[in-house]
């Protein structure tokens, strides 16, 4: 498959911008698993997903954006998938909102991927007719605080100790910004 879009990073490598398709399932099981070993700061962790998992979340994925329920692509790097990023939207009464997701491999990142995508998903979410999108983050997740802050996000709750990792727990900060 094509990619949507195509720019090259502040280290000089050159991102393509893709869509899911079953093509690509298995780079996608070996990114998703590589994040879950790393056990950071996402609800990736446990057992490896395996390759009809992801099979099963590309297709339903696939459906949801044709209803215009989802938007998800991917950065490519060296036809590896290093980088995810999403928005989900609500049901009936909250169909205008969205829930933003974001990842990078721990080898791509600040390099400029992970702002390329949120960036790109954001543009996408506001065609959608997406109005206000909101994220759930490690209070301790600085880098991605920081992220999000310059893209225009906002905090307005923290739900305190509301999530665990690492035989910790961190409080959980929503952040919401209007497209
Ligand atoms: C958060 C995350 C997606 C950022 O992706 P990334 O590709 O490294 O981000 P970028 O390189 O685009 O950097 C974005 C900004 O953060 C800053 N930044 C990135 N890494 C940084 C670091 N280690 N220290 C300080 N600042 C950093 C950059 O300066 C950059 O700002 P700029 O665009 O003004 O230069 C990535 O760290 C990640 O996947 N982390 C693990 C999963 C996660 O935390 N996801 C978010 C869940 S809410």
């Amino acid at each position: 498959m094509k990619p949507i879009a195509k720019f090259v990073s502040k280290s000089g490598k050159e991102v393509e911008i893709h869509l899911p398709t079953l093509e690509k399932v298995s780079e996608l099981m070996i990114f998703i698993n590589r994040l879950t070993y790393e056990d950071t700061f996402l609800s990736l962790t446990g057992n490896p997903k395996t390759l009809t998992e992801e099979e099963t979340w590309v297709k339903n994925t696939i459906l949801n954006m044709k209803a215009d329920r989802s938007f998800v692509c991917w950065a490519v790097v060296d036809d590896k998938i290093v980088g995810d990023c999403s928005v989900n939207r609500g049901g009936t009464r909250d169909w205008h909102v969205g829930k933003i997701g974001l990842m990078v491999d721990q080898n791509f990142r600040q390099d400029g991927i992970g702002r390329y995508l949120l960036e790109y998903v954001l543009n996408q979410a506001k065609q959608m007719g997406v109005k206000i999108v909101t994220l759930d983050v490690f209070s301790d997740n600085i880098i991605a605080i920081k992220l999000y802050e310059k893209l225009g996000f906002k905090k307005y709750a923290l739900l305190p100790q509301g999530l665990y990792r690492q035989g910790k727990y961190s409080d959980a900060l929503k952040m919401y910004k209007n497209l």
